[in-house]
């Protein structure tokens, strides 16, 4: 399994093995893999070597270390398209995974300047606050807050905001949404974070910043969410000339 002989270095051939396992289903997710003593043995290879193969899985997301009990094979990222406007509840449903929302905040509050800036409306002017956590499958995956003008998207409860926001504001507004500006970086997880999405604090995460409009232009909503980035990748299809 290692050539000794490749001018390959014998971390990245671990590593690729490693991969190999994973992508052929031997390895699957939530098992064990063996320890840096076991593989350093197994293929006369020295621990260092063995500890960057798996420093790297763990970077790219492939594998997890949990304190006391091992390294284990990580679940498959999420795939996430960046072209469609969608929302949280279609994205899953999509997957066949099935989407469910913790409310952790739900209040109508005066919009500050900033908040009113981003939704173009009068400072002070009521928007609704809601904070929820984004579960696919009974598993956190992000933390989103959205601020919505109250005065445009009339009659949002706690229980529409249990379901779907998206389908609410098309199907029983009948507002149009049309499209959005997106931004995404990357930060640690902060306490909140941590605390609510069941990581460890500091844990890699995408910030998504998303501002939607309706067909006419109006700003729709602000929404920042911070999403776990061991379970999140972005992909988006590029072309050269338009
Ligand atoms: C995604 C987007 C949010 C949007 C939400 C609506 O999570 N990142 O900007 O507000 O979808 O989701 P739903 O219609 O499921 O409430």
């Amino acid at each position: 399994m290692i050539d000794k002989s490749s001018p390959i270095p014998f971390y990245y051939q671990l590593e690729s093995f490693i991969k190999d396992q994973i992508n052929s289903g031997n390895l699957v997710p939530g098992d064990t893999i063996p320890s840096e003593r076991e593989y350093a043995e197994a293929y006369g290879i020295s621990r260092m070597t063995v500890r960057q193969a798996i420093n790297s899985l763990v970077t790219e997301g492939l594998l997890y270390r949990k304190k006391g009990s091992g390294t284990f094979v990580a679940n498959k990222k999420i795939e996430q398209p960046l072209q469609g406007l969608t929302s949280f509840t279609e994205d899953m449903k999509k997957r066949g995974m099935n989407p469910t929302s913790e409310l952790i905040h739900f209040e109508i509050v005066p919009a500050s300047i900033n908040i009113a800036d981003e939704l173009h409306i009068k400072e002070h002017a009521p928007v609704y606050e809601i904070k929820r956590i984004r579960l696919a499958d009974g598993e956190p995956m992000a933390l989103e807050t959205n601020y919505i003008s109250a005065n445009l998207v009339k009659g949002l409860t706690e229980e529409v905001v249990n379901t779907s926001i998206y389908a609410y504001i098309e199907e029983k507004l009948n507002l149009e949404i049309a499209h959005a500006d997106q931004m995404i970086e990357s930060i640690q997880a902060s306490s909140e974070d941590a605390r609510l999405l069941k990581i460890n604090k500091d844990h890699p995460m995408l910030y998504i910043k998303r501002n939607t409009f309706l067909q006419d232009g109006t700003p729709l909503e602000l929404v920042k969410s911070h999403y776990r980035g061991d379970r999140y990748k972005f992909f988006i299809k590029m072309k050269r000339f338009e």
